[in-house]
């Protein structure tokens, strides 16, 4: 399958310079002059590889960079500028770039960055999938779900001690309460044993219904680990969100034929009616977004599932109406 590059440059000429060079060496090339239409292709499409202009109109290109690194993590992104120098360099490495050309550049310059650049990312994915398991295309891992039986067994854990302890059932308690006593019973099932972090997290996650960012800080006092590697750990994974999940669970295709028939701009008009993005819950706590791969319906798409209901041939109207009914039928005040 050829690679696709997105290349980002408000210079008309770069980017018909990128594309002859780089569809004779076969990528699926897209380009575009606005950084800001960059970032939303990106959510959408998964690019091997991203050029990127240092200096555009409207967002710059570190600002872009730093970005794309958080939407986009396996993206090889190659900075490219009319005005290098060792600081800029320095800033866009650190902010996730793999290498940086300097324009004008010749087709074996840029060729020979793009290249080593995704042999590098690549090299980097290999570590991680080493480290971590089995690495989708969308660099995000999927894990087998959590077997039943282990929990019955802290659900029944958790109950014995409450009614040994004549506390309240866990339903009665408030979120933060709620969530420490599964974090602990979940600790105390592993043994605290740090190898074990991956079931621990799945475990709190199946429980809890999500990881709270005071149930990772728990987790990593239990287990004398850093946040912030136990964060990394988690968000390599689709499964796990961080939000309470809302009442209702929207989740929007981003699948191949969902998105060629519009499963974007339905994603899009979810995100603005909203106010939210993939993987969060609106104020109210009545609406969750999640984007996934493809939900098994493409002859329906674009398709939305509502809670365990199918939507397809959505459009932006039909999905408002929708929204608008259920938010009619949830209790008032
Ligand atoms: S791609 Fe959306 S349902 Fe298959």
């Amino acid at each position: 399958m050829a690679r696709k590059m997105l290349v980002i440059d408000d210079d008309s000429i770069v980017l018909s310079s990128c594309l002859r060079i780089f569809e004779a060496e076969h990528f699926d090339v897209v380009t575009t002059t606005s950084p800001e239409e960059g970032l939303s292709l990106v959510l959408d499409t998964y690019f091997d590889v991203i050029l990127c202009d240092w200096m555009m109109p409207g967002l710059d290109g570190m600002e872009v960079i730093t970005r794309l690194d958080e939407t986009s993590p396996g993206s090889a992104v190659v900075m490219i500028s009319g005005y290098p120098s060792i600081e800029r360099t320095t800033e866009a490495m650190k902010r996730g770039a793999m290498d940086y050309v300097a324009k004008p550049f010749t087709p074996d310059e840029i060729s020979k960055a793009v290249n080593e650049a995704i042999q590098r990312k690549e090299a980097e994915e290999l570590e991680i999938i080493e480290k971590f398991g089995r690495l989708t295309k969308t660099g995000q891992i999927s894990l087998p779900s959590i077997d039943e039986k282990i929990l019955q067994t802290l659900s029944a854990a958790i109950d014995e001690r409450r009614r040994m302890e004549a506390r309240p059932s866990l339903e009665a308690l408030s979120e933060p309460e709620r969530l420490q006593e599964i974090t602990l019973a979940v600790l105390d099932k592993y043994d605290k044993d740090t190898n074990n972090l991956i079931p621990i997290l799945q475990a709190i996650h199946s429980y809890a219904g999500y990881l709270s960012y005071e149930t990772i800080g728990m987790i990593a006092r239990e287990l004398d680990m850093s946040e912030h590697d136990i964060f990394g750990t988690a968000s390599f994974y689709t499964q796990f969100r961080f939000q309470k999940p809302g009442k209702h669970r929207i989740s929007g295709c981003a699948g191949t034929a969902c998105f060629v028939s519009g499963g974007g701009v339905i994603l899009e008009a979810i995100k603005s009616k909203l106010s939210i993005m993939p993987g969060e819950t609106t104020e109210d706590g009545v609406f969750s977004l999640e984007r996934v791969a493809c939900l098994g319906c493409c002859a329906l798409a674009p398709v939305v599932t509502i809670d365990d209901e199918v939507y397809g041939k959505m459009r932006p109207a039909k999905l408002s109406r929708t929204i608008d009914k259920i938010y009619r039928s949830e209790p008032k005040g």
